[in-house]
């Protein structure tokens, strides 16, 4: 009898931190910093570069605003971002695929890989909607780009202040 009421105790200490607007995940903050990193160089909207030639985004999909985000499809025609479905997410998938698939993202040596902690919020941030807060679009998708190669350790992500 003791036991089931330390229970029903620590249950009532846990449930109130589910759930709570604290854990409502920033997506300017916490998300798309690793966006940017990881596939922007490859998926910005289209620009010229300083040969004043015009680069445009990998397979036209664009990371870098909300519409390119939520509008962008994959070769089969399908939305690359289900909110509230991070398994039917190919903008997720592509990241999880082994590292020598052809369409495993970013390529191996490009950009830096998201780490294991950094796909996990994401797929937090898609399964409870993905909200974009204000953010509707970076304003320089091509400044802050340089990688020195190395990648980041497994169970960081990587954030804005
Ligand atoms: C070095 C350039 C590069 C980087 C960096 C890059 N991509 Fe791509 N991405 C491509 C190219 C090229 C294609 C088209 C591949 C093809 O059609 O064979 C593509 C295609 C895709 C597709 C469509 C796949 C499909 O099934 O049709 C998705 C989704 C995608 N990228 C997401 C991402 C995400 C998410 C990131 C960052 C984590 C990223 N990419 C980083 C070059 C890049």
């Amino acid at each position: 009898m003791r036991k089931n009421i330390l229970i029903i105790a620590l249950f009532g200490l846990a449930v109130p931190a589910i759930g709570t607007s604290e854990d409502k995940i920033d997506f300017a903050k916490q998300i798309y910093p690793f966006v940017k990193s990881g596939c922007v160089k490859c998926h910005a909207p289209p620009y010229e570069d300083e040969r004043g030639r015009t680069r445009k985004p990998k397979a036209e999909i664009i990371l870098a605003t909300k519409e390119g985000i939520m509008e962008s499809v994959d070769e089969e025609g399908n939305k690359i971002l289900v909110p509230g479905k991070p398994d039917e997410t190919r903008m997720l998938e592509v990241t999880k695929l082994p590292i020598d698939d052809d369409y495993h993202f970013p390529p191996e040596g490009k950009a830096p890989q998201w780490t294991d902690a950094e796909k996990e919020l994401f797929g937090k941030w898609v399964a409870a909607g993905a909200d974009f807060g204000d953010w509707e679009a970076d304003p320089k998708p091509q400044e802050g780009l340089e990688w020195d190669g190395k990648e980041k350790e497994a169970g960081t992500v990587e954030t804005a202040e």
